[in-house]
């Protein structure tokens, strides 16, 4: 196994430094972590190192950017990968980072994608582990860091440790499984979203009416296992045994949402999705959820604290 240093984590490269990326190194270096952010299109840098800057006024001198990935990341505690989602590009990434550096912790911000499968081509993954920001990760308060099948207890609890000094709320996800935590509940709700549609029982414009108006004005106060405690565990098995069997369990995305995108249909980039989005939307939507979610930050009563976050 390799030797890992036992230090705080005091340095951080970014590799790939697009929406995520940039925000990712801009929080870091807001709360003191010096951050290098690199790319493999230089292009992008300038603007992602004025992103970042912008975010933490005072250690703005703290962001730098490196056109080389290889030097960018060769001294520093820690490098996370925030490239496109493709397992076969992060995961020879993997193999590149860790070759230009030895000992430092390498997580991935991947979304869904398994962790030990972007490390399956190193030969040791110990220093290895899921670090699922958020969007914007500067907003959104979990990072869920996730243990991948060859993980050290103190590349997890290093990266814990970073995450709570640097204002986040991480979650420890002890198994590897795709779409971690948040994803699988995500997109267990909107594979039946989608069905709902698709099989005519609404129209897409009363799921979201639905959701928005029933479940969503309490999910951010009270969770589901709270919730089905709340309502009593009787209520809650009635409620599955009645319901369960007609919910959708397909293994294979909608043929709906297939057809969609096959034809261009793309949601808010292209103008059109389940909904149509015409000039302007697509930028007011991000606006009007930012402002909520920020609204609901500042308003919102104490969290318990989780046995994860220790
Ligand atoms: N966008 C989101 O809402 C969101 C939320 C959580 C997690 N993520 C995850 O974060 C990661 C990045 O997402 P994003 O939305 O910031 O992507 P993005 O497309 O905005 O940025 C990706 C950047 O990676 C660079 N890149 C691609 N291949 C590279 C390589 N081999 N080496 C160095 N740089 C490379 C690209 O030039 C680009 O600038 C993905 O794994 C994504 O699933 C995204």
């Amino acid at each position: 196994m390799l030797t890992e240093a036992d230090h705080p984590i005091e340095s951080v490269a970014v590799v790939g430094a697009g929406l995520m990326g940039r925000r990712i190194a801009g929080l870091m270096a807001r709360a003191g972590v010096t951050a290098t952010l690199t790319d493999a299109n230089a292009a992008v840098l300038d603007s992602a190192l004025a992103d970042a800057q912008a975010m933490c006024p005072g250690n703005d001198h703290l962001v730098t950017i490196d056109p080389v990935v290889a030097n960018a990341v060769a001294t520093v505690d820690l490098v996370i990968e925030a490239v496109i989602e493709n397992l076969d590009i992060k995961r020879a990434l993997f193999s590149d980072l860790r070759a230009a550096n030895p000992t430092a912790i390498l997580a991935t911000n991947s979304s869904v994608i398994p962790i030990s499968a972007i490390a399956a081509d190193l030969d040791d993954a110990s220093l290895t582990v899921g670090m699922h920001f958020w969007n914007p990760p500067d907003l959104i308060p979990i990072v869920e860091v996730i243990r991948g099948a060859g993980t050290a207890d103190k590349a997890m609890d290093r990266s814990m440790e970073l995450l709570a000094r640097v204002g986040k709320l991480p979650v420890r996800v002890e198994r590897d499984v795709a779409g971690f935590v948040g994803n699988r509940l995500q997109h267990a709700l909107w594979r039946e979203a989608i069905d709902l549609v698709a099989s005519g029982v609404c129209d897409a414009e009363t799921v979201d009416l639905v959701v928005r108006n029933t479940i969503g004005l309490r999910l951010a106060e009270m969770g589901p296992i709270e919730n089905a405690d709340y309502v009593g565990l009787d209520l809650t098995l009635a409620i599955h045994e009645q319901v369960l069997p007609s919910i959708n369990r397909d293994p294979h995305p909608s043929p709906l949402l297939e057809e969609l995108v096959s034809e261009g249909s793309l949601g808010a980039k292209s103008g059109h999705g389940f909904l149509d989005w015409p000039a302007g939307s697509r930028e007011a939507a991000a606006a009007r959820l930012s402002a909520h979610v920020s609204a609901q930050l500042a308003a919102r009563s104490p969290q318990p604290a989780t046995k994860g976050t220790s």
